[in-house]
């Protein structure tokens, strides 16, 4: 048998990563606003591990004292891989944050939750007075929900009275996410499970009107927050 002991250590990315080129050049943008001192919001994904990498050398080579705020259990790990130390909501507010997104529509309204970390990702936007939302070009149309689902985060005991609640809303489809190296759904880091939902259309209060089904925990809409977009 062959060990590993370095697990947790990934300097690259799982997967080959789309529009690699214009992620990178929007991390290394972004890296240049980091400071000493700062606490800073990070974001899941692919462009936000890019972001990070690039932040995390900055860091290192300015010999800044920088602490991050993780929105996920891959940010917490890729964090400690890039050496960069971790604090949580509970202990600290972030100065900024940066997070990539899975659409953006002319209004800035984002659709969010590919990677399942909805939750934790709009805890830390919505407690950071700016966040930076790293895109190509691939992540831009022109009417919100045109190619992604909006995922749906649901205590395991509502997923009944979700997708039935969801019947009164223009919806297309509803499915259960299915994880893919386990049998059954994906189970989030909250011990949930995601509703993907394709809707005819999505209006500006929605968000909130979801998040009121009792049962749902968050969705993947992200409209009204402070963000800045950043693209090549
Ligand atoms: C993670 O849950 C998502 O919200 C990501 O921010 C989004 O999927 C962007 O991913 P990439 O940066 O890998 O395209």
């Amino acid at each position: 048998m062959k060990w590993n002991n370095s697990l947790a250590i990934n300097e690259n990315w799982s997967s080959p990563i789309s529009n690699q080129e214009s992620k990178q050049k929007v991390a290394e943008q972004v890296s240049h606003f980091v400071k000493d001192g700062d606490i800073i919001g990070v974001g899941s994904g692919s462009t936000s591990f890019l972001a990070l990498k690039a932040i995390a050398e900055r860091v290192k080579r300015g010999g800044m004292n920088v602490m991050a705020i993780p929105t996920s259990q891959e940010a917490l790990m890729n964090c400690a891989t890039f050496g960069l130390k971790t604090t949580t909501l509970a202990g600290a507010r972030p100065d900024w944050g940066f997070d990539g997104a899975d659409e953006v529509d002319g209004q800035n309204r984002l659709i969010k939750g590919r990677g399942g970390a909805l939750f934790a990702e709009k805890l830390v936007m919505a407690s950071a007075p700016k966040t930076y939302i790293l895109v190509d070009e691939s992540k831009f149309v022109e009417t919100l929900g045109q190619a992604f689902a909006v995922p749906v985060e649901v205590d395991p005991r509502a997923v009944h009275l979700v997708e039935t609640t969801l019947k009164r809303y223009p919806v297309k489809e509803v499915s259960l996410r299915m994880a893919e190296s386990k049998d059954g759904p994906v189970i989030t880091e909250s011990g949930n499970l995601i509703l993907d939902v394709r809707f005819d259309t999505i209006s500006n209060d929605m968000e909130k009107e979801l998040s009121a089904i009792p049962g749902v925990i968050e969705t993947g809409l992200f409209i009204g927050y402070s963000v800045e977009i950043m693209t090549v």
